[in-house]
């Protein structure tokens, strides 16, 4: 008994581990649109120098949840979500280069 709390103990853990696990080490995939997957490296954009904050904020990404903001091309090319930066200013630019997000 006592090894079974053991084990039910150690996957808890394990999923509080994984709910709290930032981006700074992740990658999520986002695979709605036709055009194929899009893979967000959470190492990429940390070692680019952002802090949480500059894309968890009421302007961008207000929630810590995958799924919360619907993100279509339509809101990127009008500088919204991944367009804030993705505006070949401060990142290269989405309209150019779909297949750097936009991977096969
Ligand atoms: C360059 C932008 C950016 C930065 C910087 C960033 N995030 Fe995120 N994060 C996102 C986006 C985009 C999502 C997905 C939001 C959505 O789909 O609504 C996300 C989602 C998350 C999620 C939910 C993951 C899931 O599986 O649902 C967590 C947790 C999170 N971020 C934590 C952090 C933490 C902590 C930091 C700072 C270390 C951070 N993020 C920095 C863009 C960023
Ligand atoms: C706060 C600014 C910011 C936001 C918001 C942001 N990015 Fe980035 N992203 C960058 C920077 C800076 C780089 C580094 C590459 C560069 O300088 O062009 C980068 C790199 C990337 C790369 C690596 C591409 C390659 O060829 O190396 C992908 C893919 C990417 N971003 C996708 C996304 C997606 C998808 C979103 C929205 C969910 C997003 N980014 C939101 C700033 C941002
Ligand atoms: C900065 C990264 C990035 C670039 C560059 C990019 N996209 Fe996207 N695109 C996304 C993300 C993120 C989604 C949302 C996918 C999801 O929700 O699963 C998306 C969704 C889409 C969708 C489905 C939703 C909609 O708005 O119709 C299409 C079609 C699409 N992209 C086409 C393109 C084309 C064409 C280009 C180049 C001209 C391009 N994308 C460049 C990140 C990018």
């Amino acid at each position: 008994m006592k090894k079974i709390i053991l084990l039910f103990s150690i996957v808890v853990l394990c999923a509080a581990t994984a709910a709290i696990a930032v981006p700074a080490n992740r990658s999520l995939t986002f695979d709605k649109g036709a055009l194929g997957a899009v893979e967000f490296s959470g190492k990429i954009h940390a070692e680019a120098g952002f802090k949480c904050g500059d894309c968890h904020n009421p302007n961008l990404f207000p929630k810590y949840k995958q799924g919360s903001v619907e993100i279509t091309m339509e809101k990127i090319y009008a500088g919204e979500l991944c367009g804030f930066c993705h505006n070949g200013e401060t990142a290269f630019e989405a309209k150019t280069s779909c297949n750097r997000c936009h991977v096969k």
